[in-house]
């Protein structure tokens, strides 16, 4: 299977990603981007859902109407940054579940360390979406990823901001089947793990913590 990379090169979101790259870009218009982007990029992560059809009644006639078919999604996001596309994509999708991944990247070693892992109990047959918003050194998404097919599910797929090459291909080393949908992806990480030219700590932006 060639691992797949989907770059969402809609002018909407190349030009909310840009605000978003500023760094005189408050951090309730970084919020508000993020949850801006996040409804655009859900829009065409779904595209290629399935429909069946439901026999309907409208006020004027019976009809099969076009629904999305299987089970709910799960929504799962890597803490705490990821939680910033929780608000959109939960308004394009208001029925997905949600679950949470905690991780924090070790400074010396930039490894994944898991503090936290809290998903729907039946995860098999449902389709995953894993949400974080930049794909640096691809090691929480990897562990992230690691940790949810132990569970079964149906179908991961990767939802980030920014990626990295190094993040591509270490996911991609690993995970193969995991398709990622990125608004771009940059030139390389600095020697701290950051993507460059990036838009520095996702976390620190979207809540004000730096
Ligand atoms: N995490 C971030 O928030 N920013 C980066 O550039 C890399 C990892």
């Amino acid at each position: 299977m060639s691992p797949e990379v989907h770059v969402v090169s809609h002018p909407l979101v190349q030009h909310k990603l840009s605000l978003m790259r500023r760094e005189t870009t408050s951090v309730s218009q970084f919020r508000q981007l993020l949850e801006e982007i996040s409804m655009l990029l859900a829009y065409e992560l779904t595209r290629d859902f399935p429909l069946s059809t439901e026999r309907i009644k409208t006020p004027i006639a019976e009809m099969d109407a076009p629904v999305i078919e299987g089970k709910k999604l799960v929504i799962i996001s890597i803490l705490r940054a990821g939680d910033g596309f929780l608000t959109g994509m939960l308004r394009v999708i208001p029925s997905a579940r949600v679950g949470h991944i905690g991780l924090y990247r070790d400074p010396k070693t930039l490894m994944a360390v898991e503090y936290y892992f809290k998903v729907p109990g039946d995860l098999a047959d449902r389709d995953v979406i894993v949400v974080d918003p930049m794909l640096a050194t691809g090691n929480s998404a990897v562990a992230a990823v690691d940790r949810i097919k132990s569970r079964g599910p149906k179908s991961i797929k990767l939802m980030c901001l920014l990626a990295a090459p190094e993040g591509i291909k270490t996911l991609h080393e690993t995970h193969p089947d995991v398709p990622v949908w990125t608004c771009a992806v940059d030139e390389k990480l600095n020697e701290k793990g950051y993507i460059v030219p990036g838009l520095g700590d996702a976390g620190d932006r979207l809540f004000g913590t730096k």
